[in-house]
């Protein structure tokens, strides 16, 4: 089988991943898999269908029958749930307070993470952007980062970012909502947030985007 080039980069929300994962795949040429959008999308789904979040089965049910594709367009990703565009969908703040119920389903994850998996080996290249990549979904990919940056941080650029797309929201919804989120994350049975024994932590507290971005490319450099 063909060697396809997988760089792994995971971290809490806020952390800057997102930003620095597509960028880096845009200078590489690599296919950008934002695999918390797909985590998204199906909670989006669940939402319409009005779903019981307390029936995991049913959740589990729903991630066997979704079709769910990542385009990468020149401004943004492009998210499709069931062929429809639902980019903007996904950041709604009804779907990031349910998401991490969804994703800490192993049914869930076992399909998503097939997907995931199928994303990037049929690739000829690709950056992949989560919580579990290095960990789980790609254990053997050749490069590996954790991103983080201190809580503050995180939730003023979440606010920051959701006010530029429109959404009313306050920084205190979000900072409760980053908290709750990431202590779900961290501390859930399956595939928790944490960083690989064999990935590279940086923290992105005082750093540009373009910074971290500089800095991975380097780090794959030197990899190579
Ligand atoms: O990166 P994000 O905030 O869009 O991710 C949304 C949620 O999806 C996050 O709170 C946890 C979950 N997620 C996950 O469990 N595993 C991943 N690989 C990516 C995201």
């Amino acid at each position: 089988m063909k060697k396809v080039s997988l760089i792994a980069i995971d971290g809490p929300a806020g952390s800057g991943k997102s930003t620095v994962a597509r960028e880096v795949a845009k200078r590489l040429g690599f296919l950008y898999i934002d695999t918390g959008a797909i985590y998204r999308a199906l909670t989006l789904k669940a939402i319409n269908e009005g779903l019981d979040f307390g029936d995991k089965e049913a959740l589990i049910a729903l991630s066997q029958r979704t079709d769910i594709e990542l385009e990468d367009s020149s401004d943004f990703l492009k998210v499709y749930l069931d062929k429809k565009d639902v980019s903007e969908k996904i950041r709604m703040m009804e779907v990031s307070r349910k998401v991490k119920i969804v994703a800490a389903l192993k049914g869930v994850r076992d399909n998503m993470v097939k997907l995931q998996r199928r994303l990037g080996r049929t690739s000829s290249g690709a950056v992949l952007e989560g919580r579990d990549i290095g960990t789980v979904v790609f254990p053997d990919a050749a490069h590996k980062f954790y991103l983080d940056a201190t809580f503050e941080t995180r939730a003023k650029r979440r606010f920051d970012e959701l006010k530029k797309k429109g959404f009313g929201i306050s920084l205190e919804e979000i900072k409760n909502d980053v908290e709750t989120r990431d202590k779900t994350d961290m501390t859930r049975k399956v595939a928790p947030l944490k960083k690989a024994k064999d990935a590279i932590a940086i923290d992105t507290t005082n750093m540009t985007v373009e910074e971290v971005t500089k800095k991975v490319l380097w780090i794959v450099k030197s990899q190579r």
